[in-house]
């Protein structure tokens, strides 16, 4: 909520940020946090402070408010990754950014589901507009495409595949891809996805609720799959490195079916050094932040290929959720609990407010 005009004599009491915070520490996001009225005041020196329009959800929203990791579980705290708006103010050693330029918000400091907030002029990234498909490029987008080519090394007609391929960064490791020339295959839970997915050229969707994965591989790709892209974890895990081909690379990004409960679900597989060493066969972990040196290069590459539509960015705001669409920071609950069902299909996005 924002009552006024900023610091334009108006009394500061007056200007009221609504934000979530933390205050519980728990994978139920709906018992961790609580919607708070906080006091909007002016950035320090330093800062930008920013409107915000659009906060991203992401899978891992729910690590953040188990404290397993971004923050170091002081009650409370802040959460969210990505935020998309409006610079509203700047600090006065800020010199690199203007007043009224649409920008994202990205760093280690989770406190996007709020709608003002206050971010280090290196986390703030200028974008053409405020086109909310760009949200998909941050979490989503750096992680599946620098995942795919510096990690993975994906090469033309190599076969890929991407577990949660209709999720928020699935589709966009599917598009990216096929780019490179890859044979794409993608797992998703039902029919309606399978069809997005085919319209962003999958080769072949893999739906793991009527088929069975180690079935189907088995089957059709006798000699394995070259890059698998796991966010799963268990026994999906455990699979599809049974498919892995000789020299292939499984990249462990994620495992959600383990988020809910005691996190990444742990995995024992007998003989994994004598059989990597065997099959020269690579497993490697993926944190993006541990890749942000190459943010700006991908960065630019995904917003070019987004203004060009060349790379398609599927929103969900909740149009088909039962209580309509995420508006508002009180909508946030119901948007990460859209996401943790695994009902979503796309990138879940918040409207958190009008321009
Ligand atoms: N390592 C990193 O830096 C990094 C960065 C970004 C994302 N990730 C990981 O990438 C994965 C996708 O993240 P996202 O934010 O883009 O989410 P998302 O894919 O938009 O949503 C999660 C999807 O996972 C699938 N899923 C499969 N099993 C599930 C289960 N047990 N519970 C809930 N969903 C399940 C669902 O799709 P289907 O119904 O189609 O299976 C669901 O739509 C997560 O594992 C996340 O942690 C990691």
């Amino acid at each position: 909520m924002y009552i006024g005009v900023l610091w334009d004599g108006i009394e500061k009491c007056c200007l009221i940020v609504t934000k979530l915070s933390v205050t519980k520490i728990t994978t139920n996001f709906r018992e961790a946090v609580n919607v708070v009225d906080v006091p909007l005041t002016p950035p320090s020196d330093d800062q930008i402070l920013l409107k915000n329009i659009y906060a991203g959800v992401n899978a891992t929203d729910v690590n953040i408010t188990a404290a397993r990791y971004f923050t170091d579980g002081k009650l409370p705290f802040d959460c969210g990754l990505e935020a998309l708006g409006v610079i509203e103010a700047v600090g006065k050693n800020v010199t690199t950014h203007k007043v009224g330029q649409p920008a994202i918000v990205f760093g280690t400091v989770p406190k996007a589901y709020a709608e003002y907030l206050y971010a280090k002029p290196d986390e703030v990234i200028p974008i053409p507009s405020l086109k909310p498909e760009f949200i998909g490029l941050l979490v989503c987008g750096l992680t599946v495409t620098i995942g795919l080519d510096e990690v993975g090394r994906i090469k033309k007609g190599e076969k890929v595949l991407i577990t949660a391929s209709a999720g928020g960064t699935g589709h966009i490791g599917v598009q990216w891809a096929k780019q490179k020339g890859a044979y794409v295959i993608g797992m998703t839970s039902s029919d309606e996805k399978a069809k997005l997915l085919k319209e962003l050229g999958t080769d072949r969707v893999i739906n793991y609720k009527t088929e069975n994965l180690d079935e189907v591989l088995t089957k059709e790709f006798p000699n394995g799959v070259d890059v698998i892209w796991e966010t799963i974890g268990g026994e999906v895990f455990k699979t599809l490195f049974k498919h892995l081909a000789p020299k292939g690379r499984l990249i462990i990004v994620g495992g959600i079916s383990g988020y809910k409960g005691d996190g990444f679900p742990d995995v024992q597989i007998p003989h994994l050094n004598t059989t990597l060493l065997m099959k020269n066969q690579t497993l490697s972990g993926l944190l993006l932040t541990g890749y942000s040196d190459l943010f700006p290069k991908y960065l630019k590459q995904l917003v070019g290929d987004v203004v060009s539509n060349k790379l398609r960015v599927v929103l969900d705001f909740g149009q088909k959720s039962s209580e309509g669409e995420f508006n508002g920071i009180d909508s946030v609950v119901r948007g990460v609990e859209h996401l943790q069902s695994g009902r979503n299909t796309g990138k879940v996005v918040i409207k958190i407010q009008n321009p």
